[in-house]
């Protein structure tokens, strides 16, 4: 017997950040549930990798590469997806990396690049989404159907509890905890449904302790990401699943708002952490 469980057949879905970590991993599991997914990434080749995965099991995607902190990059990643899929019917700002320092050593560029990547983002996409959610709706109405369509903003436990030398990336994080609220009320009328997932202790090189391995290159600079040794290790051990979550587990949370099951809830910010709820 086959599941109607998260079908998402006919549905289109934009994910940024989908080259690696989480943003692979949910970009995978979307194209597994019948989505075509249009894959962002700023690196050509992950993001050419996970559009690769999806298309020799059967599934239907493409790449629009790309930074997120561009100033036009929300309205080309929207006037993109219009012009080459069905419609846009699932996005999930998912894009990002950390640059700590505590707020004594860190500087106005430290501060807006990492504002601009988790939050600046993530609106500037979804301002350019709304004249398309709207005429959907409105299509959707002509046609007397209902259709509930998707976002899944990626926050984090730093945004929602705060983490020593992450400001920058706390208050970005906790912002989008606050847009997320605010769509919620004014997209209800487009039938879109607006939440968050804010995540633990992920394994990904974002979520793991720092070392040379936890360098990545942003715009040809060397941006060392990862955690203080200590803090990884104190978190750890207060998980009450006692474990690290993996990428599949984190794609499910935001999997689970995806799905035609969840139509009915919004404006929700959910802790996918282990059981983690303070820090
Ligand atoms: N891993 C964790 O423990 C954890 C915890 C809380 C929140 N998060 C959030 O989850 C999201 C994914 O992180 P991850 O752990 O999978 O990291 P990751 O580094 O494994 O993957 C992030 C992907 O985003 C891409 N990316 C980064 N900046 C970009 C930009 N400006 N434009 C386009 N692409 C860009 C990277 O190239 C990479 O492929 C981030 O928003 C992060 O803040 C992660």
């Amino acid at each position: 017997m086959t599941s109607e469980f998260g079908n998402l057949a006919g549905r289109t879905a934009l994910i940024t950040g989908g080259g690696r970590g989480i943003g692979e991993a949910i970009a995978l599991k979307l194209g597994r549930a019948g989505a075509k997914v249009l894959v962002n990434d700023f690196d050509a080749e992950p993001a050419k990798a996970t559009v690769e995965i999806i298309r020799e099991s059967g599934g239907e995607a493409d790449v629009f590469i790309g930074d997120v902190r561009e100033d036009n990059f929300g309205d080309r990643f929207i006037q993109h997806a219009v012009a080459t899929c069905r419609s846009v019917d699932i996005i999930i700002n998912n894009a990002g990396y950390t640059r700590d320092a505590v707020i004594q050593k860190m500087s106005d560029a430290e501060w807006r690049e990492i504002l601009d990547v988790h939050l600046t983002a993530p609106f500037r996409i979804l301002r350019a989404a709304q004249p398309v959610f709207k005429q959907q709706a409105a299509a959707d109405a002509g046609a007397g159907r209902r259709l509930v369509r998707k976002v899944v903003n990626v926050s984090s436990i730093s945004g929602l509890f705060g983490i020593a030398g992450q400001s920058n990336y706390s208050s970005a994080k906790a912002g989008l905890i606050g847009l997320t609220q605010v769509l919620a009320k004014e997209w209800g009328r487009y039938g879109v449904t607006v939440n968050c997932v804010a995540f633990g202790l992920i394994g990904t090189r974002l979520g793991t302790i720092k070392s040379s391995t936890t360098r990545v290159r942003i715009g040809g600079e060397d941006v060392s990401v990862g955690m203080n040794s200590d803090l990884h290790k104190d978190l750890q051990s207060r998980i009450p699943l006692g474990r690290v979550g993996t990428v599949e587990e984190a794609a499910g949370a935001v999997y689970l708002f995806c799905t035609p099951e969840s139509d009915y809830i919004s404006g929700q910010t959910v802790l996918c952490s282990g059981g983690l709820t303070s820090i």
